[in-house]
């Protein structure tokens, strides 16, 4: 996956470079810094010492010495002083200065802290969404395994108003699913459900209920046609309905798998393999890139044998970024990451 949040000690990153969120004296301090410094050992301040210090928005790169990375890029965010002092500003460019340094040192991968969201005081959603979409710009021409780490839950915060949305339409829908009756028969909820869903539970309901009272959907395979016709029957695949929707939006494979925070390589097994069965989120995170609409969302996936559903939190996010049109799929994932779910991309 080209940009993942995940929940972790920056310092026990096993990636070529980790950011150190410093202060203009590189003589190291709280928050990531200490933590840095005191893993790193005495001989990261002796090499800082050298470095002359480094201004706001700037980075400067040093050894890793007793971390598992080879280098440490150090970059000093601005302090928050109410964003009407060029801040956002200064904060891209510590994510941008300290990305085109791990890139000309030849990293592949590089972790991140929420830079300057703790003592600098930044609000924390808004130096989320600095650091997703300046990272997301970076990536949009480059290949880089690149990681926010968030050390504890209360240092991450998506806009409230988003956040509020997002759980109110969670609630109008995943309520309802849960709160079904206890005396609803299974192949009640099975014919609510989509196809596959209520296959499964139909077949599951024909154990226990009498044949004649399950309506099973109408057998694939009429028992008349050899097995051989009716593969031949078979529908496009799921790779065959992505390629052809790529053609469609006059998109190119780059920009698609980019846009789908999926890797190049990954995406090229997709590509040569007609009958490759992707994930779920790999799935979803394609019919993002292509901005497709519920039904076709809904399409899509049954191809590669998946639904979306009421009954957990991380289909109903997808269909609520869907359903008000945004398909920025960072900041999808920044909405996931907050209600504890699986993120987008590989
Ligand atoms: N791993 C990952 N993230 C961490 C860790 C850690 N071990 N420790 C703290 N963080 C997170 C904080 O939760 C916060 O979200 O790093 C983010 C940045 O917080 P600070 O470390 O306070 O950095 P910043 O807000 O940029 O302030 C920089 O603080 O430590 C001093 O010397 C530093 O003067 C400089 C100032």
């Amino acid at each position: 996956m080209p940009l993942s949040i995940i929940r972790n000690d920056i310092t026990k990153m096993k990636v070529d470079a980790i950011v150190n969120a410093a202060n203009p004296s590189l003589l190291g301090g709280g928050g990531v810094d200490g933590a840095i410094h005191r893993a790193a050992g005495p001989g990261l301040l002796r090499e800082c010492r050298t470095l002359g210090g480094c201004r706001t928005g700037q980075a400067v790169i040093t050894g890793g010495y007793k971390l598992h990375c080879k280098y440490i890029i150090h970059t000093v965010g601005p302090v928050w002083q109410g964003g009407e002092h060029g801040e956002k500003e200064l904060l891209a460019s510590c994510y941008r200065n300290s990305l085109q340094l791990a890139f000309e040192h030849s990293c592949e991968s590089i972790a991140f802290p929420l830079i300057s969201s703790g003592v600098y005081g930044y609000p924390k959603a808004s130096a989320l969404n600095v650091a997703v979409s300046t990272i997301g710009e970076f990536l949009a021409d480059h290949d880089m395994s690149v990681h926010i780490v968030i050390f504890d839950k209360s240092s991450y915060e998506i806009g409230s108003k988003l956040y509020s949305d997002i759980a109110a339409y969670i609630d109008d829908r995943y309520a309802d699913e849960n709160a079904v009756p206890r005396s609803f028969s299974i192949t009640r909820a099975a014919e609510a459900a989509p196809t596959p869903l209520r296959f499964q539970k139909a077949s599951k309901a024909k154990q226990k209920l009498h044949a004649d009272e399950c309506s099973m959907p109408a057998p694939i395979i009429s028992n008349q046609a050899s097995l051989a016709d009716a593969l031949k029957q078979i529908d496009e695949s799921f790779s065959e309905m992505l390629l052809r929707k790529i053609d469609e939006k006059g998109m190119t494979d780059a920009e698609c798998y980019k846009k789908a925070n999926i890797d190049r390589k990954l995406f090229s097994k997709i590509r040569s393999d007609r009958l490759y069965k992707p994930s779920k989120p790999t799935a979803i995170a394609f019919a993002i890139a292509l901005e497709l609409s519920l039904p076709e969302t809904e399409d899509m996936l049954k191809k590669a044998g998946f639904a979306l559903s009421h009954s957990n939190k991380f289909d109903i996010i997808i269909e609520y970024f869907i359903s008000i049109g945004n398909y920025n799929i960072y900041e999808i994932n920044e909405a996931l990451f907050a209600f504890d779910q699986s993120l987008l991309g590989v």
